[in-house]
């Protein structure tokens, strides 16, 4: 390593060691029931005792009675990774925010890509997501980015501008202050193609600047904004020191437990 490259490295230590971080796991429609329960166990051997960042599982659904069964008396969260917006009712295939406190989730994920591009949720449902999410006290994900097409015609601020204004559209959180974002530009989803440190960086003083908008700076800033799309162990270190960056929302490296706590190594 030459010295430039060392001091670099110091550096950046030290700024990871000063922040905070919220590492989330989103396995999306993975995992069998014994994988749950072995990935749960040995990430409880691992990770022990009160820590400065924060770690939150999302299962699939069928998993989250496990994972709260294991989770008990850990200083690990888990919420679910989308809800629907009504208590109960006639609603084939949905679960409430009231079932998902019931299972004792702090989160849910709400308006991922996925769900937007695969399932048509639009923004108008995602708003009533998030209302509904926040009237049980269940921290919402909101999840924003543009796609490939949208980032190419230079509309990727205007799109997420719309997603958060209207996802977001009369929820209150002044009183709360209990909200998450995610930004994830699609095209980095599942790709291996992470956002570049400027562009991560842009984005999300962007999405700083929107919350300041909509909530005043006292309140914005305790918003985290966690980053999601080809997040690994080998590129965490330098997504960690990109400005504005609470946390990162990571799907395929979170499957295997090994990159996962390898990640959560390398943020302590
Ligand atoms: P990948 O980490 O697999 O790119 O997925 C990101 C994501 O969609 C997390 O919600």
């Amino acid at each position: 390593m030459d010295i430039k490259e060392l001091v670099r490295s110091t550096v950046n230590a030290e700024i990871v060691k000063s922040r905070q971080f919220i590492i989330a796991a989103n396995w999306k429609m993975n995992k069998n029931m014994k994988e749950v329960f072995l990935f749960i166990d040995e990430l409880k051997k691992r990770y022990t005792g009160k820590k400065r960042n924060s770690v939150i599982l999302f299962p699939p659904y069928p998993y989250v009675m496990l994972a709260q069964e294991l989770l008990k008396n850990t200083d690990i969260s888990y919420g679910l990774q989308n809800i629907h917006w009504e208590s109960s009712g006639a609603f084939t295939g949905e679960v409430s925010p009231l079932m998902a406190r019931d299972l004792g989730c702090q989160y849910a994920i709400i308006g991922h890509s996925e769900r937007r591009n695969i399932f048509f949720e639009n923004d108008e449902m995602i708003n009533k997501k998030i209302k509904a999410a926040l009237a049980e006290g269940i921290i919402p994900v909101l999840c924003l980015g543009e796609d490939m097409e949208a980032r190419r015609e230079n509309r990727h601020r205007d799109i997420i501008r719309k997603q958060l204004y209207e996802g977001m559209a009369d929820a209150d959180i002044s009183l709360q202050n209990r909200i998450i974002i995610a930004y994830e530009p699609v095209w980095a989803i599942g790709s291996g193609a992470t956002a570049a440190s400027n562009q991560i960086e842009e984005m999300h003083g962007y999405i700083n600047s929107l919350l300041c908008e909509l909530y005043g700076s006292d309140i914005a800033s305790g918003i985290p904004v966690l980053y999601g799309g080809s997040v690994n162990p080998g590129n965490i270190q330098d997504l960690a020191v990109v400005k504005n960056v609470s946390g990162f929302l990571i799907g395929g490296a979170s499957l295997k437990v090994k990159d996962f706590l390898k990640i959560i190594e390398l943020l302590e």
